[in-house]
């Protein structure tokens, strides 16, 4: 379905298709981030982060309900929805900064690429991709060294209450034994989500999960320049 352009309702939740540099930024990813950990992309969407990092030595699983569709299916979906969220950011041009891609053009260009690398990775190693929803994943306790969360919970702060967000919080933590990376921490307007934020990081701590906040080399959302951490029993 067509959204109109001049509208602030984005529709169900975009399928995006971030790449590897974006993912790389948003985390302030290091080589040794990635090289020969166990990581959690959840939601996965359309991203190439799976496809990419795998091939510098990562061990990625991606989790998304999308998995379940058909992989053709999901390849061509992961196009058209690249060219709906590039029509929603273009159509609100001054909510985002647009120097990290350089201009619209490019930014479109660079999640096309994404969504066609994961096409092609889903078809080469579907076993790394798998469906599944929060706030309930089919994976044992700390099966990961590190889990990257980006662009679902605070995005839809608008459709998803705070039950769920701790649910999912919860949960992405229980499965790793590292750090549990979120980001935006901003909807998909552009509204800071403190009020929630605060709400969660006590919950979280009166159950022994430690939180922090962590700068970002990005900014898309204006103002979206950090991310929110949970310290897995691993990491100190
Ligand atoms: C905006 S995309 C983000 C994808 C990817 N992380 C990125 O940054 O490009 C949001 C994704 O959240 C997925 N999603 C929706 N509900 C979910 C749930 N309950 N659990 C996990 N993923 C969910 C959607 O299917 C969609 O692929």
């Amino acid at each position: 379905m067509k959204h109109p352009p001049d509208t602030d309702i984005l529709g169900e939740f975009l399928i995006s298709a971030r790449s590897l540099a974006e993912y790389r930024a948003i985390f302030t990813l290091a080589d040794s981030d990635l090289r020969a950990r166990r990581i959690l992309d959840c939601p996965g969407g359309a991203a190439s982060f799976a496809a990419e990092a795998s091939a510098l030595g990562a061990h990625v699983t991606a989790a998304d309900p999308i998995y379940t569709h058909p992989p053709a299916q999901l390849r061509t979906l992961a196009l058209t929805e690249t060219d709906r969220g590039s029509d929603w950011a273009g159509a609100h041009h001054d909510r985002y900064r647009w120097d990290w891609y350089g201009d619209p053009q490019q930014h479109h260009r660079m999640r096309r690429t994404a969504a066609t690398l994961f096409g092609a990775d889903l078809l080469a190693h579907p076993q790394r991709y798998v469906a599944a929803s929060l706030p309930s994943l089919p994976f044992a306790d700390n099966s990961f060294d590190l889990t990257l969360s980006s662009h679902l919970l605070f995005t839809y702060a608008d459709r998803l209450d705070a039950d769920f967000h701790l649910m999912a919080l919860l949960e992405l933590s229980r499965v790793s034994t590292g750090e549990t990376r979120l980001y935006p921490l901003v909807d998909h307007l552009g509204r800071p989500q403190d009020d929630l934020i605060a709400h969660l990081r006590k919950e979280l701590h009166d159950k022994g999960i430690r939180t922090s906040f962590r700068e970002t080399g990005y900014e898309f959302h204006r103002g979206a320049t950090s991310m929110l951490i949970l310290h897995g029993p691993a990491d100190g």
